[in-house]
């Protein structure tokens, strides 16, 4: 083509784009909106859209050249702005600049907060509460929403059953079913109920899939999952999310079964795609797909980007494997049209569901929505519901305010920088509040609070202040005692080996005990840790994980009964790390510990045989140090009169269970119901969590709790991906844990 006619056609080109800059009013207009835009789209701008890069004013990428990226079509998305004006300014290139005026898209880890900073999510899980986790979702968008940020990499749905892995304090939990509810409370809470609004942020469901059965709890390792373990464990929490109209995927640096998650064609194009019909878009994890080299899995970033996009991860975050080598994949036919187009076409859609084309910008003259009292309420309830009251010892808590004199001692009574948690975002140190700053305002005028640390750092092995911690202590009635992990000490690739508390608390901790002081154990962790020793010395025992901003209001709330504990722990803590893994939702094997455990052990350095041949260690007692769903409360709760009504017309199994709160306090109880199936075609689980209510009983107060479970809820996958649900004899609990009850016996026809 001569030059004259060359820029003819490329002015008619450029004269034929339609922008939209008006919000589509129905799905099927934006598919309409999206195809006309995909069809006048260089492949340059369908890589462009499918390229997301950290911002990141000092190293990765300056601003200058991330404008010139935005105008020229290459890039879609950023993660991580700095700020609304950030953010704004790069929106202003893409809307006004570049050729086809496509918003930008800017996301950014809100984890447990954005600026107000909730418990981390493993501490929210154990408030066993959707209605007030997704009030903190709604929170946390208004907040990020408020600096730009339309889209969160959150929520973390990956069931752990390992508490060496870091990124457990992310997590959930260990159970499906209560990740999946919880976890689509939070797509609520962030998605809002318009996701136009300015104040609505795309959620996205992480990290797909089977991130946390990372072998030895080591973080990124491989995962080996059978098809029927992944169907019935390590998805349906993804699938809730679905349900509730996540708008993202985000896919894992694991690989799983052989084949890397970034690359994964049967996670994501089969199971995703296909049965579950998700219409978002997928983005990988940071350079995920790049490490599908250092997988062994490509040879090189033309491989890397080959399978990615194969696989039908649309996004490529950071590395540039799309943009660089996309044009030539599709040459070599080793990539096709439709696929580029699908992807993108997924981008686009999100974009236009999140209003971005109408609405691209950020109002910063808003009045800021950061650390309102509001939000700080929500922080606050939410602390207070997470925390798990795990032992109280002839009721020393509550404490009465007016206790003459207490000691506060830790390394953590006063260390804000480690009430913020694994993900704290744009949360600061200096606005979390630690327990010592709020004591004195729950004690009386007459009584004296004493501080002693004890160690500089709950990691510090120097113990010249453990003598003034044991001063102050002998001078007490009692002592709060405030221990465990630093901050820093879990999230990603903050994995432990040990998982007992660091340094030298323990030693702390005896100190302390052999004043004979009574005393209160506040224990802080990103994980369930090892404490026996602490737990066996303490007379009350409150696990408060690492709570956030409103960290210290929250425990004292609890530590002098303003409030009355109701957290119930989501995730088994075992005694010893070598118990690990360690999960109620286990299978019985084919020689279970029997009931007494006294008749199946052999006491160690003793010169007896094992006394049976059972699936248990012969050191240790085989329960865990706390199961899953345990937690007290300052009053008592008696369940009784468990009953099954005949199966209504669906055959949905009705059970009821009254449930008494026999106390001296007004209390929240989580009432959980299990099932197991007896005989299966696979082997079942023990027990699973099917079904929970948190129950408001005043003191005295007495009533019937009704569950409804659908039966289809009892069945499972197999390993070729079948779904059975199978006649013959199941049991159904209703209790307080997972460790605790007497089921009833049903049976479920032929069908
Ligand atoms: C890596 C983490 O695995 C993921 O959870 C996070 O969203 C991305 N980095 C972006 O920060």
């Amino acid at each position: 083509m001569r030059l004259p006619h060359l820029l003819l056609s490329c002015a008619a080109f450029m004269l034929a784009v339609t922008v939209f800059s008006a919000q589509p009013a129905t799905e099927a207009e934006i598919e309409i909106a999206v195809g006309k835009l995909l069809s006048q789209m260089t492949l340059a701008e369908k890589l462009g859209q499918m390229s997301q890069q950290h911002y990141d004013t000092k190293s990765l990428t300056n601003p200058v050249s991330s404008a010139n990226a935005v105008r020229n079509g290459q890039v879609g998305s950023f993660l991580n702005p700095d700020s609304a004006e950030t953010v704004n300014k790069l929106q202003k290139v893409a809307v006004e600049e570049s050729r086809l005026k496509i918003p930008l898209i800017f996301g950014i880890d809100v984890i447990h907060g954005y600026r107000t900073l909730f418990p981390i999510p493993l501490g929210q899980s154990c408030s066993w509460n959707p209605e007030l986790i997704e009030a903190a979702g709604r929170v946390a968008a208004v907040e990020s929403s408020s600096a730009g940020i339309r889209w969160t990499f959150a929520p973390m749905l990956d069931i752990a059953r390992d508490a060496r892995w870091g990124r457990i304090a992310e997590t959930l939990g260990e159970d499906p079913y209560l990740t999946g509810q919880l976890g689509a409370a939070m797509v609520r809470g962030f998605q809002g109920k318009d996701l136009t609004a300015p104040d609505s942020i795309a959620a996205c469901a992480k990290h797909y899939v089977g991130y946390g059965a990372a072998e030895g709890g080591r973080d990124y390792n491989t995962t080996l999952i059978p098809e029927a373990e992944l169907r019935n464990i390590y998805l349906p929490s993804f699938r809730a999310a679905k349900e509730a109209g996540v708008q993202t995927f985000m896919s894992a640096f694991n690989d799983l079964n052989g084949v890397p998650t970034s690359g994964n064609v049967f996670t994501l194009r089969q199971v995703l795609q296909k049965e579950w019909g998700f219409d978002g878009f997928v983005v990988s994890d940071w350079e995920s797909i790049k490490e599908m080299i250092a997988h062994g899995a490509a040879a090189d970033l033309h491989g890397a980007a080959r399978l990615g996009i194969n696989a039908g991860v649309d996004m490529e975050m950071v590395s540039t494997s799309y943009r660089d080598h996309g044009a030539a994949l599709l040459r070599e036919g080793a990539i096709s049209t439709a696929m580029l187009d699908d992807s993108v076409r997924r981008i686009l859609r999100v974009k236009f569901r999140l209003g971005l084309f109408s609405n691209p910008y950020t109002d910063t003259t808003r009045p800021s929505p950061l650390l309102s009292e509001e939000n700080l309420r929500v922080a606050r309830a939410l602390a207070t519901e997470s925390m798990v009251l795990l032992k109280n010892e002839k009721s020393l808590l509550p404490l009465s305010a007016n206790t003459k004199t207490i000691a506060v001692i830790g390394p953590l009574a006063d260390s804000a920088v480690d009430m913020r948690g694994c993900w704290s975002c744009r949360g600061e140190a200096s606005e979390c509040r630690t327990v010592y700053s709020v004591f004195k305002d729950y004690v009386g005028a007459k009584s004296k609070v004493l501080y002693a640390p004890g160690l500089e750092h709950a990691s510090s092995t120097d113990t010249s202040e453990i003598a003034a911690a044991v001063k102050a202590a002998r001078k007490a009635d009692v002592v709060v005692l405030c221990i465990g992990e630093p901050h820093e000490l879990s999230g990603e690739a903050r994995c432990r080996a040990f998982i007992d508390l660091p340094g030298a608390q323990d030693q702390l901790i005896s100190a302390v005990a052999a004043t004979g002081k009574p005393i209160v154990l506040v224990v802080f962790g990103g994980r369930p840790l090892t404490f026996a020793n602490a737990a066996a010395k303490a007379q009350s025992i409150l696990y408060a994980w690492h709570p956030g901003t409103m960290a210290g209001p929250a425990i004292c709330d609890l530590l002098f009964g303003r409030a009355n504990p109701s957290g119930k722990l989501t995730t088994t803590f075992p005694r010893t790390v070598g118990q690990i893994p360690l999960y109620y939702n286990h299978k019985n094997t084919g020689r279970p510990v029997p009931l007494d455990p006294k008749a199946a052990q052999t006491p160690l350095g003793t010169a007896e045989d094992p006394k049976g041949y059972y699936s248990q260690y012969l050191d240790i007692p085989q329960a865990p140090a706390y199961p899953f769903g345990f937690g007290l409360s300052y009053t008592t709760f008696a369940y009784s009169d468990l009953k099954l009504e005949a199966p209504d017309a669906n055959g949905a199994i009705i059970a009821t269970v009254t449930i008494a709160n026999t106390g001296t306090r007004d209390g929240v109880e989580v009432a959980q119901l299990y099932t197991r199936q007896l005989v299966g075609t696979l082997t079942r689980p023990v027990k699973e969590l099917k079904s929970f209510q948190r129950v408001a009983l005043k003191a005295g107060e007495q009533r019937s709790v009704r569950f409804e479970l659908p039966k289809h809820s009892l069945g499972y996958y197999d390993n070729t991906g079948r779904f059975l649900l199978e006649p013959g004899k199941y049991h159904l609990w209703i209790a307080p844990n997972s460790a605790k009850g007497a089921p009833v016996e049903f049976v479920l026809p032929t069908q």
